[in-house]
This record gives structure tokens, C-alpha cells and sequence, in this order.
């Protein structure tokens, strides 16, 4: 075998050895080499185009790396070759951890909902209509991707992607290529400045741009904002350079001074400072002017020249945009109003039933492929059996009473990210062998009784259908296992959906996975098995050794992340934070469950006192714990991780850190959301009933029970002016 080539780069003589007759230091002094050398070999094919060996040899070259990775897995490193294809080096770009996290948006898709949201903003904040107009500004939303483009001194330092919102990827070197983006601001900026806004491509350029690609023979993008996100995440900057990327500031991150006081000036501060700022944004003083000006961009949308998919409606004071804050991952002060969705004709070729992890029958259309907006659609949420029969969720009719028969024409609609809904049928088109569909009333994955519960609250049927096979039910078991790994419960990579429905089927003894605690065990139980995961197909050393490090790295784990992996119903992520905050470890969650299963229990009325734990979410816990198997299931699961306790949000110096309290009474300077809002971003708890556990209570005028309550078991109880005294926001 030949191993120089161009460069005098050489590996040790055991390369020629047989594996088998390595000593383990010989064969991580080799695999170093091989990283190294490929690694070259990589860069000068890929991204210098100058390949320095011939393909035999370099395939030679992976070939016994891999060889060696095989035989000793505990020697592979972290910059092995084989995790990594060409010249695309999979670890991409580097992260960058966003100084102020980059959120997203609510939604609102109807004129309703635009004025519910000004209603919401002016209760939040008692706004008074004596308190002059509540100003709000509205901007296209641009369809593209966002960055966050960071100044220190006036310099460019760096320019990030979104990411998951809290960590980005550095791609600061492809931001350069971008004229839109100033690389030095003008004299006087503030010292730190996190510019915001969206990488576009115009219509023009995109046109061109896939004339280009498609002469070379090459593939082409499918809309404009697929092709900004392939040109700003390209590895090779020089590709991003001769693709014209433009970009418009919106919003900022860290600001180590403001100079304006409302959304509109910081923006026209930033046109100032050399960015391009949308010139179709206006400043309103009521909802009807805000759809005024939502109406007539929509009218003008295809003339602008660049996609957009929306308005974005934001507060203009920006202390106004203080006091409402974030609710999880949105801006209260802030809403985009999406364009209504898109719609095309198919054929319903097929309904498939799913079984969910709560044994819920979900019908799923399988639908003959179709263009909508760009993307390609095959399936379509069908909801429930009413929904199919054209019954809706009151019993109402809906699409006029007309149901979906297999072989239908249907019309469907995709909305942004949300999944497609069928939203009519063209009956005309039926054939004299059109049937109605019959709903299974028998679980297609394991064979029980699925039935309609009667809710024991409001005596109704429930829409839903449920298998009643419960533990026995093998799709009910896999659906718990895919939602206990999904990226908002245990985010374990290398193990997603496939991989968990493939372990499901092994035998035990096999590497098999049918409970959470089996995850787990995986990597012990792998050792002793005859049938290791690297030598099944799909999986090598690398990639098994990679999925038992993810899972060892998850066996510590956040507690809400925990509570919401354990697919309780009606416990989804903010329930499971509210639990998590409420309890604060694991132990105190689990023994509060155990005791509340005895709804007469102190632990029962402590559950439902949590605020925002209603009576459904309560029983539903109690309903879970109090099964046998669940309760072994967790054993088993918390033999083998070790949840954390929930820290008190960073609250240094506040008054309130760690307490209770209780609001009650008539607030006069503030809503009882903004109330509850900034006692819980100071560390507070707020309940909504006085007990022993209740530290404060702030009292307006016409409090009753509560503070009588209060005062009788002798609890501190302020004012609301106290109150402000107390927080400092006087
Ligand atoms: S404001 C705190 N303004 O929409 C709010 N976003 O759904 C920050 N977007 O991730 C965003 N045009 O990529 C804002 N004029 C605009 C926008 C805009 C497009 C995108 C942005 C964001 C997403 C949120």
C-alpha cells in the first residue's frame, strides 16, 4: 500500500500489520495518523481542490481505519473520519451561545386574533385609554432565516444562526460576503450592539441563481428561502460569496446602551447605522389601522420582489415591551399575523389509523403528492372519526355535513409549519363505488376493544377513540418511547423514532428496548450480547459507541424535561415546568404523587392549588401514579438517572426568591398576569390560595376570604404600592 503521496507524510509500520495482531497502543498511534492524514487528504480535495492521492488509495486509507475502529471501539476518537464525509466536516460550524436568546413568535391568522392580542397587551398592562393611543408597529414578516450579527467597538465580531433559539452556529465568515451587512458601524455606537433580522434572497436572484445551478448540472433550490438557508450554511465561504444574499435588521439582542425609546426609533437607528430597514413598516394606534396596513401588504406582496408570509405587529414603547415580557419562548409585546395558507387539490388515496402513546386512534391521510407553497405534501391530519363523518368538535356540522370517502378529491391547506388540514371535499367527483370509511373499532396494533370514553365531567362521548390494550398495546409502548427521547423530554441523539421502533423489536437478551429504564441499560446489556449494535446494519463502532455516550450524557437530566418525558396525559412541556418549579427534585414530585393518589390528601390539594394545575391535569397524575406499573416502570427508570433539582431562577438580590405568594384583592397599577408575571421572574411562586406554605400575600382593595385567611394564620400581607417598594420598580 502506498501512503505518500505529494507530501511526505508517513504512518507507522503497523499499518501493515494485520488488526488482529495490533497491541492497543499500537493501534491509537495509527488511527491518530489516519485522522491526521484523511483529514489532509479531505481539505485538499474538498475545499482546495488539489486532491493529493488517488481515490484507491485514499478508500484504502478509511477502509483500515474502519477496520481498527471495529476492533477496538474504546479507541475511537473524537475526531474520527468516519463520522465525517468529505470535505461537509460534520461538527459544521461552531456554536455560539446567544448572549440574549433569539424567540420566536405567537401566531395570529385572523382579524380576530389581531384583536384579541391588542386586547391581551392592554389588560396585561392596565393600559387606560386616558393613557393616550397603545402604539403598535407593523412590518413584513420576511421569509428567510434569521441572524444575529454582534459589534464590539463598531466591529463585526460575529454572525450567528438562530439555532434552538439559545445556541447558534458561527457563521461569521459567510455573513462578511453579504453587502447588506456592514462590517464597521459609524463613530459613536455603543460599545456592544447585537443587531438582528432576516438573510433574504430576492425573487430575481433566486430566478438566476437556479438558471446558474441548472446549467452547471446542478441541482436546484426550491424556493428562495431554501436557497438563503443553503447559501448562508455553506461550509465554503467563497460558494456563499457568489450567491446574492441580501438582509433586512429588525430586532437586537444585547445592547450595552439604548439611545431610542420605541421599536420604531432603534429600527431607524439602525437604517442610520448603514443596515437596510424595511420601508414598508408603519406605526398605528389601533387594530383596525394595523390590518389597515396588514391588508394592503397583502395586496402588495407579490409585487415587493421577496417572499414574505406575513405582517409582525410590535409594542413601540420599549418600556412598555419590558413590562410584558415573554411567555416561554414569544415576546408578549409581539404577534405575526400570517397570510391565510395555501391551498391545493389532490387525491385522498388512502386513511391510515395511528395509535398514539395515550392509545389515542389518530386517522391519518395518505394523500397523492402535491406542491402547496413549495413544499410537498402526502399526509394530512383527519383529526378524529367525527371529523371524517363532517361532524365537528360540538357536534356541529362542518364542510356541510360532507364526509371523506377514500378515493376522494380533496382540497387541502398547509399554514406555515403546521401540519395540512383537509379543509373541503368536491363530492361531484365521487364514482358510484364510493363508500363511506368505516372506523376501526378494534386497535390495528394490537387487536383490543377501542372505544369512546363517556367524560365523567361533562357526560359527553369523547371525540377520541381509544385502545384500551394498555400495557399489551406494542404501538401505545413504541409511541412512549419515541416521545420519552424526543428533543423537549430526554433529547437523546443518535436515538430518534426509527432507531427506537428497531430496538423495540429486538429480544431482551438482544439489545432490546421496551421501558424507559431499558435505554439505559443498553450499553451494559450490549457488552454480554451475542448481537452487538455495531455489527448490525446501519451501525458501526462509531456510531454505537456515540449512542451510548448521548444516553450516558442524559442520565443526569433536567426535571421538568424528565416529568414531560414520562407521557403523562394532559402533561405537556409548561405543565411539566410548573410541576418541576413547583416540587423542585424529583424526590418531593414523586412522593407528592404517591400521597395525592388519596384525593382526600393535603399532597391532592397541594397539586391543585399549583397555579395553572387544574382539576384534568391533577387526576391525571393521580391516575398515573396509582398504577402498579407505572410505578416500577419509574423505579427501574430512577435506578439508573439522576434527575436535577430545580434551581431557582437567577434572582440574585430579590426579595422574593423562593417564596410564595398570594395576589388577591383588585390591583389598581397592574394586571394580575403582569403581577404573576414579575413576582415568578423574580423567583417567586404564585399560588392561587392561601395555606401554611404561603409566604406573602399582596392585598388590594376588596380582598376577601384569602386575606382574612391569610390573617388568621398569621401571613405577612402588603399593599400593592408595598409591593412595588418591596421589588423596587417605584
Ligand atoms: S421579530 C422577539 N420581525 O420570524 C421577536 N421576526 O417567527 C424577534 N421574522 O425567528 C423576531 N420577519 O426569523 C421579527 N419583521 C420581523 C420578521 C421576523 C421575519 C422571522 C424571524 C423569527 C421568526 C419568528
Amino acid at each position: 500500500m502506498t501512503r505518500q503521496v505529494g507530501r511526505p507524510v508517513s504512518l507507522a509500520d503497523t499499518s501493515l500489520k494485520d488488526v488482529g495482531a495490533l497491541t492497543a497502543e499500537d493501534a491509537a498511534l495509527e488511527l491518530e495518523r489516519l485522522a491526521g492524514l484523511i483529514a489532509e487528504y479531505d481539505k485538499a480535495y474538498h475545499t482546495e481542490d488539489a486532491p493529493v492521492v488517488d481515490d484507491a488509495t485514499y478508500d484504502a486509507l478509511r477502509r483500515r481505519n474502519v477496520a481498527l475502529e471495529t476492533a477496538f471501539p474504546e479507541l475511537v476518537r473524537a475526531d474520527s473520519p468516519s463520522e465525517r464525509i468529505g470535505g461537509a466536516v460534520s461538527e459544521g460550524f461552531g456554536k455560539i451561545t446567544h448572549a440574549v436568546p433569539m424567540l420566536s413568535l405567537d401566531n395570529a391568522f385572523s382579524d380576530g386574533d389581531v384583536q384579541d392580542f391588542i386586547g391581551k397587551v392592554r389588560r396585561f398592562l392596565k393600559y387606560d385609554p386616558l393613557m393616550g393611543a397603545l402604539a403598535v408597529t407593523a412590518e413584513p414578516k420576511i421569509d428567510g432565516l434569521s441572524l444575529s450579527l454582534r459589534y464590539e467597538n463598531g466591529r463585526l465580531v460575529y454572525a450567528a444562526t438562530r439555532g434552538d433559539g439559545t445556541t447558534g452556529e458561527n457563521v461569521t465568515s459567510n455573513a462578511l460576503t453579504i453587502q447588506d451587512i456592514p462590517q464597521v458601524l459609524p463613530a459613536g455606537v455603543p460599545d456592544v450592539v447585537e443587531v438582528r433580522g432576516e438573510v433574504y434572497m430576492a425573487h430575481a436572484d433566486f430566478a438566476s441563481l437556479n438558471a446558474r445551478m441548472e446549467a452547471n448540472g446542478g441541482k436546484v433550490f426550491a424556493n428562495p428561502r431554501n436557497a438563503a438557508a443553503g447559501s448562508l450554511r455553506q461550509l465554503n465561504s467563497e460558494i456563499t460569496k457568489t450567491r446574492p444574499l441580501k438582509f433586512f435588521a429588525y430586532a437586537w439582542g444585547e445592547m450595552s446602551d439604548i439611545s431610542a425609546d420605541t421599536q420604531m426609533g432603534m429600527v431607524e437607528l439602525f437604517g442610520q447605522w448603514g443596515f437596510q430597514i424595511n420601508p414598508l413598516m408603519k406605526r398605528c394606534e389601533s387594530a383596525e389601522e394595523l390590518l389597515k396596513v396588514y391588508h394592503g401588504i397583502e395586496e402588495d406582496r407579490s409585487g415587493l420582489g421577496y417572499d414574505i408570509d406575513g405582517v409582525v405587529y410590535k409594542v413601540d414603547r420599549l418600556d412598555l415591551q419590558g413590562r410584558l415580557g415573554f411567555v416561554s419562548r414569544s415576546p408578549r409585546w409581539a404577534i405575526a399575523h400570517k397570510f391565510p395558507a395555501e391551498r391545493a387539490f389532490t387525491t385522498l388515496n388512502a386513511i391510515e389509523i395511528q395509535v398514539g402513546r395515550t392509545g389515542a386512534l389518530a386517522p391519518v391521510a395518505k394523500l397523492e403528492p402535491v406542491t402547496v407553497g413549495g413544499v410537498v405534501v402526502s399526509n394530512a391530519s383527519l383529526h378524529n372519526e367525527d371529523y371524517i363523518k363532517g361532524i365537528g368538535q360540538d357536534g356541529e356540522s362542518i364542510r356541510g355535513g360532507r364526509d371523506l370517502r377514500v378515493g376522494d378529491t380533496v382540497i387541502i391547506q398547509r399554514a406555515g409549519d403546521v401540519i395540512p388540514q383537509i379543509v373541503d371535499v368536491d363530492v361531484s367527483k365521487r364514482t358510484a363505488e364510493s363508500v363511506s370509511f368505516e372506523y376501526p373499532e378494534i386497535c390495528p396494533a394490537c387487536g383490543s376493544h377501542a372505544v369512546r370514553e363517556i367524560n365523567p365531567n361533562s357526560g359527553k362521548v369523547d371525540v377520541i377513540r381509544r385502545c384500551t390494550g394498555g400495557l399489551i398495546c406494542p404501538a401505545q409502548a413504541i409511541e412512549k418511547l419515541k416521545h420519552f427521547v424526543s428533543r423537549n423530554a430526554l433529547d437523546i441523539e443518535g436515538l430518534g423514532e426509527k432507531q427506537i421502533e428497531a430496538f423495540y423489536e429486538y429480544d431482551m437478551d438482544k439489545g432490546g428496548v421496551r421501558s424507559p429504564a431499558d435505554i439505559f441499560t443498553l450499553a451494559e446489556r450490549d457488552k454480554s450480547s451475542f448481537n452487538k449494535l455495531r455489527s448490525r446494519e446501519g451501525w458501526g463502532a462509531v456510531s454505537a459507541r456515540k449512542l451510548f455516550d448521548a444516553i450516558d450524557g442524559k442520565r443526569q437530566i433536567e426535571l421538568n424535561r424528565l416529568i414531560f418525558g414520562l407521557g403523562i396525559r394532559h402533561v405537556g412541556e409548561g405543565n411539566a415546568k410548573l410541576l418541576a418549579r413547583a416540587y423542585t427534585s424529583w424526590t418531593g414530585f414523586n412522593e407528592a404523587m404517591n400521597s395525592a393518589t388519596d384525593t382526600t390528601s393535603d399532597a391532592y390539594r397541594d397539586l391543585n392549588d399549583i397555579d395553572g394545575i387544574g382539576g384534568t391535569v391533577a387526576n391525571a397524575l393521580v391516575e398515573f401514579f396509582a398504577e402498579e406499573h407505572n410505578r416500577e416502570a419509574l423505579d427501574a427508570l430512577l435506578a439508573e438517572i439522576t434527575p436535577l433539582n430545580v434551581v431557582v431562577a437567577d434572582s440574585s438580590g430579590s426579595p422574593v426568591a423562593g417564596k410564595t405568594l398570594v395576589f388577591t384583592g383588585s390591583l389598581e397599577r397592574m394586571s394580575r398576569d403582569e403581577a404573576k408575571a414579575r413576582a415568578e421572574s423574580l423567583g417567586a411562586k404564585v399560588s392561587g390560595s392561601v395555606s401554611q406554605k404561603t409566604d406573602l400575600v399582596i392585598a388590594g382593595p376588596k380582598a376577601g376570604s384569602k386575606l382574612t385567611k391569610a390573617q388568621s394564620l398569621g401571613i405577612d400581607v402588603i399593599s400593592e404600592d408595598d409591593w412595588f417598594e418591596l421589588v423596587g420598580d417605584n
